[in-house]
């Protein structure tokens, strides 16, 4: 009686407490994170669709994570919304939940938090932008604001025309509409089977993301009575399945850490070297911006990732069942592509195989490193250089500038303290622009090397993720300006050409640096966190603890 009574205080008829489903929907909504600002819109959607199938639908915040405005960077806190959002999963009596997210982080975030309680679950990705348009051509997210702000600071553009050109982009609700790491999570989330089919893809503002969103709140209490939970959707297929869909949309390198991240939740045993193995037969098939031309909205008229999963076909493990209840097989069997300039077809790739994301390993990243082959110039991708050493981006921006700043096309940038525990959060600032010296004499790309993360919207021949990272004492703090490195991408390859001797010697010289906070969330971060190689989830938060209160079965 108590429980109902204060449950009725807002208004809820008796019948709703006969013993029907109990749906949460756990919304990532905030003005403060504008990718996701239409949530509570697509949450009464949801409503309607549970209440449609006989459930009883109560909506929640979760912490929202915008990547335009938290500081340092957001994915300090995918740790946090995971961890926030299993306590609550597990903590209020709920029969299922559905996941309302939307930029980058959001997504994983939420997936990591139903993975470890393993309530049936489904997720509901808010949509990507309309396309921008500005001047007659379309325009990204995130891809021409560099562009224009160089304008401006040249004086090719007048302020009143960069306010015009900003709205222009950003015209409608939504993620970034690039395959940027937005839609590559929607995606990877659409892949692994834990969103209906073709979610990943309708816009925002579209009608059929509200008919999606209703269909949605009908399955979950579907899934409730069927008990399927996301254990048994995210299997070992299921994520062979989404690293092969990733390779063929040509998505962000960011899903390596989010899906490592989420397979240790549920104890699935997933390496940093499948990325680069699985891939390896899978040519991209999408031609979307950052690798490509189109955008998200022109991807969903395509025929979105239904499309592209029918193409793989035989890649994929068919028989892996998903939220519908039915396979992969049955899901896509008759997808249509309606742009074969959006969506190529296997025996005439977009790219061929093997240009998807390469691990690489080697005496300066015993652990591995990636890179993003499609976004790198091909001509570096065997490369000998000198070192250039920068213990921060900040410090490289400092001198990037300088007309004698000691680098040439061959140099190697090395960009350092930028991990998980060095930042802290591990942000996205490995692909630093080249010094301006190099650029006015006409080079576009030189080898970077960091132990940090990159935007999935970004390009250059950059080696990311290096583990050990440089705070944890990896072999990257070793590294000295002059020394030679090899990077041989063919053969998985990345050598610091330092003897070992030499090496034991500057690592007794070494110190660590001190932790980035002395209290609160960003101390427990850099205590518990773990390398990118594994995901950079919390070392306490690795595995399932179940939804019964109290228990813990690890
Ligand atoms: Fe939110 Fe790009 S800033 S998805």
């Amino acid at each position: 009686m108590g429980h109902r009574s204060w449950m009725r205080s807002q208004g809820f008829t008796p019948e709703v407490f006969d013993g029907r489903p109990v749906i949460g929907i756990a919304t990532t909504w905030s003005e403060l994170a504008p990718c996701n600002a239409h949530l509570h819109r697509v949450a009464e959607s949801v409503k309607r669709g549970v209440w449609q199938a006989g459930g009883f639908p109560l909506e929640f915040p979760a912490m929202a994570l915008g990547e335009t405005l938290l500081r340092p960077t957001a994915m300090l806190y995918r740790n946090l919304l995971a961890m926030e959002a299993e306590e609550l999963f597990r903590a209020n009596p709920l029969d299922g939940v559905v996941l309302l997210s939307g930029c980058d982080k959001t997504t994983p975030g939420l997936l990591m938090g139903a993975a470890s309680v393993d309530l049936p679950a489904i997720m509901v990705t808010g949509g990507p932008k309309l396309n921008g348009k500005y001047q007659g051509t379309d325009v990204g997210s995130g891809t021409a604001v560099w562009r224009w702000e160089e304008d401006l600071v040249a004086g090719r553009m007048t302020q009143e025309e960069c306010f015009f050109a900003e709205a222009c982009m950003s015209r409608s609700d939504g993620h970034c509409n690039t395959m940027g790491t937005a839609s590559t999570m929607a995606s990877m989330a659409e892949a692994l089977g834990m969103q209906l089919p073709y979610s990943a893809a309708w816009p925002a503002s579209d009608s059929r993301r509200y008919e999606t969103a209703q269909r949605a709140g009908q399955v979950i209490v579907d899934l409730v009575n069927s008990d399927l939970t996301p254990s048994a959707i995210m299997t070992r297929e299921a994520f062979e399945n989404a690293i092969r869909v990733n390779a063929a949309i040509g998505g962000s390198t960011n899903a390596v850490i989010h899906l490592l991240a989420i397979a240790g939740r549920l104890g699935v045993p997933l390496s940093l070297d499948d990325f680069d193995t699985l891939a390896a037969d899978v040519p991209t098939l999408v031609n979307l911006q950052p690798s490509g031309q189109y955008l998200m909205e022109d991807f969903c008229y395509a025929g979105g990732l239904p499309a592209v999963m029918r193409e793989l076909g035989g890649l994929l493990h068919g028989g892996a069942i998903t939220v519908t209840g039915r396979t992969v097989t049955e899901n896509v069997a008759e997808a249509p592509c309606w742009n074969r300039d959006v969506i190529f077809a296997m025996d005439a790739p977009f790219k061929p195989q093997g240009t998807g994301t390469a691990v690489l390993r080697g005496n300066l990243a015993p652990d591995g490193a990636v890179i993003k082959q499609s976004a790198a110039s091909p001509h570096l991708l065997k490369h000998r250089g000198r070192a250039l050493v920068f213990d921060s981006q900040e410090a490289y921006y400092a001198v990037v500038g300088d007309e004698d700043l000691d680098a040439d096309e061959n140099t190697v940038l090395v960009i350092r303290y930028c991990g998980p525990k060095g930042y802290p959060g591990m942000p996205e600032v490995s692909n630093v622009p080249l010094p301006k010296k190099l650029l006015s004499r006409g080079v576009r790309d030189m080898v970077r090397i960091c132990d940090g993360r990159m935007s999935g919207t970004a390009y250059g021949t950059v080696v990311l993720h290096v583990t050990p990272e440089a705070a944890a004492g990896g072999a990257l703090a070793l590294v000295r300006t002059g020394d030679w490195i090899t990077l041989d991408v063919p053969s998985r390859a990345l050598t610091l050409e330092v003897p070992d001797e030499e090496l034991a010697r500057r690592r007794a010289e070494w110190t660590a640096p001190p932790p980035a906070a002395s209290r609160g969330w960003t101390r427990l971060y850099t205590d518990h966190v773990l390398q990118a190689d594994t995901g950079a989830d919390l070392d306490f938060l690795v595995g399932a603890s179940g939804h019964e209160v109290g228990r813990d079965s690890h």
